[in-house]
């Protein structure tokens, strides 16, 4: 059982698990950005050398207990070297400053007003660390704008197209595959 203050594996943990292992090519170096309870990159790790972050220190500890090899930063912040595959599962709900909650699990779901804060920060700043020739797989869902998000990707050079969906409550996820353009 995850503790209280780190996001459950949900349908969206396993959908982006579940695109991760059908992209995964052998000798991938693998970096997820905020882990969360470890899921994702714990399962990873059969198949993979991997690292992550997460920036909630609960989830941290949590995927450590894993034996995942996690650092808590900002996104990808203080990481040296490059990945093949980067994935990303963030918080994407659109909220109000007064809905914000007080706690850990924020960091899970706040989005900021538009949904798309924390995306717009990771797509400014993961260039740095993707390798030539390697891929993001992005979790994204119709409440942040999926459109949106792309013209995000596209303005900064990069190319786009679908791997993964599915159907939730009251919302539609996708996983988008995030390349650099030619
Ligand atoms: C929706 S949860 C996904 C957790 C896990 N990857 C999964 O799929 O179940 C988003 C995760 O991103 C983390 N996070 C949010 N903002 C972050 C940031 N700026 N830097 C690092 N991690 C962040 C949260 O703490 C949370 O664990």
């Amino acid at each position: 059982m995850t503790h209280p203050q780190v996001y459950s594996p949900e349908l969206d943990t396993y959908l982006l698990l579940e695109c991760s292992l059908q992209e995964l090519r052998p000798g991938d170096r693998v970096l997820e950005v905020g882990t969360g309870s470890g899921y994702i990159a714990s399962r990873l790790i059969r198949e993979t050398g991997i690292v992550a972050t997460d920036i909630n220190p609960f989830a941290v500890k949590e995927a450590r207990e894993l034996g995942v090899d996690v650092v808590r930063t900002d996104l990808m912040d203080g990481l040296c070297g490059q990945f093949e595959m980067i994935l990303f599962n963030p918080p994407y709900l659109p909220t109000q400053p007064e809905e914000r909650i007080p706690d850990w699990l924020e960091y899970a779901l706040d989005g900021g007003v538009s949904g798309r804060e924390v995306i717009t920060r990771f797509a400014a700043q993961v260039g740095r660390v993707l390798a030539p020739g390697g891929r993001i797989l992005l979790l994204v869902s119709s409440l942040t704008g999926i459109h949106e998000v792309g013209e995000i990707f596209r303005g900064l050079g990069y190319d786009l197209s679908m791997t993964g969906q599915r159907e939730a409550f009251e919302e539609t996820l996708v996983v988008l595959k995030i390349t650099r353009r030619e």
